[in-house]
């Protein structure tokens, strides 16, 4: 048995698997984000801890524990942890969708050696320029810093007492290099850090620690290894069987995702698409990231005071865009914009717009953000002719149907069971623990295939086009 620690944004999973993967136990527990300023994100990291010790012993209470033989870790990406002497957490981790370091990055990113080293743009939500946001502004937390931990890791060093990250997370700080799968010196040393700084590094599948004895009695599990474990979407794309060279899926989180699995490191920062080592050896990835998928949803819910599912509930067969428009950039765009600026837009709204029509053009809008994500992975060199559909998004068939159509690939969508990144986090805990290798990442059983619906198809290229004529004019406003 082994069991998957998937740190969300909204919430911490932990699952209990066998060795045919079945899931014989899973808990939650829900997680709070702090947004205290415009483009802020921040979360306790010591919420973490507690919420892993909570699931952990829940685990435990539900099903006997005692043959587990590995823990794997996965986590939102990017988050600076600011560590001082004594292992605790300086201040909240600013987190992957914190936007406030903009100007920073902007710095850092004009320093052409940030690209040349990681592959990618320096986001304004990856680490390094967040943290040199500490340093300018809050310089007793920066003077006091010892490590700087990745979200999971700093779950790992709780669990193990160790400091150590893995590389598909590393990826996503601006301080590695991804192509060598090592922290840069160089980088580190533009950044008034050092190697001193960075936790150890190892392979997404390999050991990392040993669950501590104190914390092992507490929760009632036996010692064993924990694995590097991955950033979350590297640990989906093991869940999910996506490792071998063109395949891919597609997320519907509170963030959206659009990755396909490299054979080889084929960076092209300009694109604005991501490129990172996946979480087993001598594997990368690529994606396109936009910022609020499900999460603009979500906030439509919140300002009309209907869930997400009542929203989308029943909206009935696909249908062509109409002239209203939804730039979902609530906090601004990474893929294929870098636009910290870009705040979200709905446009050609008349007396007839109900909540539910919104709803719908809220759906439409995240799918021309995929759509632009599909073009510059494309600009890339790397075309998607079919992937898997993830996320709780992936529940509304009318958004899986706009999606196929924009994107014009078929979706397959799993049958029911796990399969995303606690299921990744698993199986590498079980990598890790037995030895195995990539060969255990199978993709999951298809339920469904959910095809191009050609009779709307113009209509979404169109309104693709109107929604990239949209932000080219109001980015400047
Ligand atoms: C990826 C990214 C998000 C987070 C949150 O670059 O920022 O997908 O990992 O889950």
């Amino acid at each position: 048995m082994f069991i998957g620690l998937d740190l969300g944004t909204s919430s911490l999973k932990a699952i209990l698997i066998d060795e045919a993967h079945q899931v014989l136990a899973e808990h939650s527990v829900p997680l709070s984000v702090q947004r205290l300023h415009d483009g802020w994100s921040e979360q306790s990291a010591e919420s973490w801890c507690i919420a892993a010790r909570d699931a952990l012993a829940a685990l435990a209470g539900k099903h006997d524990c005692s043959r587990v033989a590995g823990i794997g870790l996965a986590g939102h990406m990017h988050g600076a942890t600011l560590v001082g002497e004594d292992g605790r957490a300086l201040r909240p981790c600013l987190l992957w969708n914190d936007t406030r370091a903009h100007a920073e990055a902007a710095e850092m990113d004009a320093d052409p050696r940030f690209r040349a080293t990681t592959g990618n743009i320096v986001f304004p939500g990856f680490t390094a320029p967040k943290v040199e946001w500490v340093r300018r502004n809050e310089p007793q937390i920066f003077g006091r810093t010892r490590k700087i931990l990745l979200p999971k890791d700093f779950l790992r060093l709780y669990l193990t007492g160790d400091y150590v990250s893995e590389m598909s997370d590393a990826a996503g700080t601006a301080w590695l290099d991804t192509g060598a799968r090592d922290w840069s010196d160089d980088l580190l040393a533009a950044c008034h850090l050092s190697r001193d700084h960075m936790p150890a590094l190892v392979e997404g599948s390999a050991v990392s620690g040993t669950l501590r004895a104190d914390l092992a009695a507490e929760v009632g599990l036996p010692r064993v290894p924990v694995a590097g474990g991955a950033g979350d979407n590297a640990a989906a794309g093991i869940g999910a069987g996506v490792v071998r060279d063109g395949t891919a899926f597609l997320s519907l989180g509170t963030s959206g995702v659009l990755f396909a699995a490299n054979d080889g490191y084929r960076p092209d920062a300009a694109t604005a698409v991501h490129t990172f080592c996946h979480a087993v050896p001598d594997t990368w990835h690529q994606m396109g990231v936009i910022l609020a998928a499900s999460d603009a949803l979500e906030w439509l819910g919140r300002l009309t005071g209907q869930s997400a599912g009542h929203l989308t509930g029943d909206l009935g067969p696909l249908r062509a865009p109409g002239r209203a428009l939804f730039l979902p950039y609530l906090g601004g765009e990474r893929t294929p914009h870098n636009d910290a600026a870009i705040r979200g837009q709905f446009l050609h709204f008349d007396h007839a717009m109900d909540a539910r029509a919104a709803a719908r053009v809220v759906l439409e809008g995240v799918t021309f953000a995929f759509a632009d994500c599909r073009d510059a992975l494309a600009a890339t060199g790397t075309t998607i002719r079919q992937a898997l559909a993830l996320g709780g998004g992936s529940r509304s068939r009318y958004w899986l149907s706009a999606l196929a159509t924009a994107l014009d690939i078929p979706l397959d969508l799993p049958a029911a069971g796990e399969f995303g990144a606690a299921l990744g986090a698993a199986r590498l805990g079980q990598m890790a623990a037995t030895g195995a290798g990539a060969e255990i990442a199978t993709p999951p059983a298809i339920a469904e295939t959910v095809d191009p619906d050609p009779k709307v198809a113009e209509a979404f290229a169109e309104g693709h086009a109107r929604y990239r004529h949209a932000y080219s004019i109001l980015k400047d406003l």
